[in-house]
């Protein structure tokens, strides 16, 4: 792997799609190792647009605008960081050649969309998930309950992240109003939602996986330690890092993981999403780039999830090692309003081993998420009681 200069005809040059707080965290890992970081977004001053050599302000999901600007800027590696992207665009990119779309173009497009993903997953893999359907009116979404889903269920936009459109359907009465949601709230209306039968789990988990070149440059799957979540209305709020699982459980969740990213190929870091109860494991989704939950990493291993993504994509060697427990908890805006103040952090700081990280988004809402407090202790129970603690201390104004 060779690296060139920034600015310079011979840089290595990456383009994110997507500049939030976590192509943000991916934009600062890629200058580490000095790759020339172009950020794009929907939006101005987008995190990531304020840590890169450049930014550009289009919509990703028109495939001219994201053709027109691959072919001006010639990255050597494309880094989607959201899921609402023109992906045929990418497809197109990617088969010209001469651009890695990370981690490939069809692994964009499968999990952009929860039909292609879960299908790929449950039907062509056979590993176990939750019952689903696919709907596209309220008489099938019905149907599909009734003949064997049951109650309670979940009702969701195919195409959709972070909880948008989904709702928990616990009797018929509910189902109507969970349809509605999910058309008004779908990105890009696909006019098709997926119900699931409801998984009653023990706990999920996040399972990062990295697909890494070794040293002989053949790919290895490299995984990081189990990390728990607590999710509320499908945004996560809380993360950990050990989950505590039993060895069967854990042996079960990396086989999937394995197998799912092995299907999806390319080099990279994948957030796998698992049900776990007992010893039984159940797929959810995967994100093929680092994952919201994963943000504890930024204390407790060495190489972040970020880092290895980079890495990876780099086609360096990664280390997984987890070197301390912790914990993260969400800090969000709790306020409608644009260029708002934090205050604080002082007093968040001052609890031991703690970070906070601000994402500096240039408008706040009540439920967006603007920061992330960080800690490491020799418990989870402390960990999380720090890190909640710690986001609770920092006001928005
Ligand atoms: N079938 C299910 N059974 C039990 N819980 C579920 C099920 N589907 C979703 N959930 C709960 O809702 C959360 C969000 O669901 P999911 O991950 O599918 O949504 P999302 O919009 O893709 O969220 P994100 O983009 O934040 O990962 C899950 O983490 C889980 O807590
Ligand atoms: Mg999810």
């Amino acid at each position: 792997m060779k690296i060139g200069t920034p600015l310079t005809s011979t840089a290595t040059k990456a383009l994110l799609l997507g500049s939030g707080e976590l192509g943000k965290e991916v934009a600062i890992s890629l200058q580490r190792y000095g790759v020339e970081v172009i950020a794009v977004d929907r939006y101005p001053n987008a995190p990531a647009h304020q840590v890169a050599h450049r930014s550009h302000v289009i919509d990703m999901t028109d495939a001219a605008a994201v053709k027109n600007l691959i072919a001006a800027e010639q990255p050597d590696f494309v880094i989607p960081e959201i899921e609402a992207i023109a992906t045929a665009a990418l497809l197109e990119i990617e088969a010209a050649g001469g651009c890695t779309i990370v981690p490939n173009a069809r692994a964009i497009q499968l999990t952009m969309n929860r039909e292609g993903i879960r299908t790929l997953v449950a039907e062509t893999l056979g590993l176990p998930t939750s019952k689903y359907a696919f709907a596209t009116n309220f008489a099938e979404l019905k149907t599909a309950v009734d003949s064997g889903i049951g109650y309670p269920c979940f009702v969701k936009p195919t195409m959709s992240s972070s909880g948008k459109g989904q709702s928990m359907v616990k009797n018929p009465e509910q189902l109507e109003s969970a349809w509605n949601y999910a058309n008004e709230a779908g990105r890009a209306a696909t006019g098709k939602v997926i119900v699931e039968a409801g998984i009653d789990f023990d706990f999920e988990i996040t399972l990062l996986t990295v697909r890494a070149l070794n040293e002989n440059g053949e790919v290895e799957t490299h995984f990081c330690a189990p990390i728990g979540h607590r999710q509320e209305n499908g945004d996560y709020r809380e993360s950990w890092q050990p989950q505590a699982m039993t060895e069967t459980a854990l042996r079960l969740s990396e086989e999937i993981a394995e197998k799912v990213t092995t299907e999806i190929g390319g080099l990279g870091l994948f957030g796998v999403e698992l049900f776990v109860k007992g010893e039984q494991v159940w797929f959810s989704e995967v994100s093929p780039r680092p994952h919201d939950t994963g943000m504890v990493t930024m204390v407790t291993q060495r190489q972040t999830e970020f880092d290895l993504h980079v890495r990876a994509i780099l086609g360096l060697p990664v280390s997984t090692t987890m070197q301390f427990l912790g914990a993260s908890a969400v800090i969000l805006g709790g306020i409608d309003k644009a260029a708002v103040t934090y205050t604080g952090l002082d007093k968040a700081l001052a609890i031991p081993q703690t970070e906070i990280r601000l994402f500096a988004k240039p408008e706040a809402f009540v439920s967006r998420r603007m920061g992330v407090a960080l800690s490491v202790a020799d418990t989870i129970t402390e960990a999380r009681t720090k890190a909640v603690k710690a986001a609770s201390l920092v006001e928005i104004q």
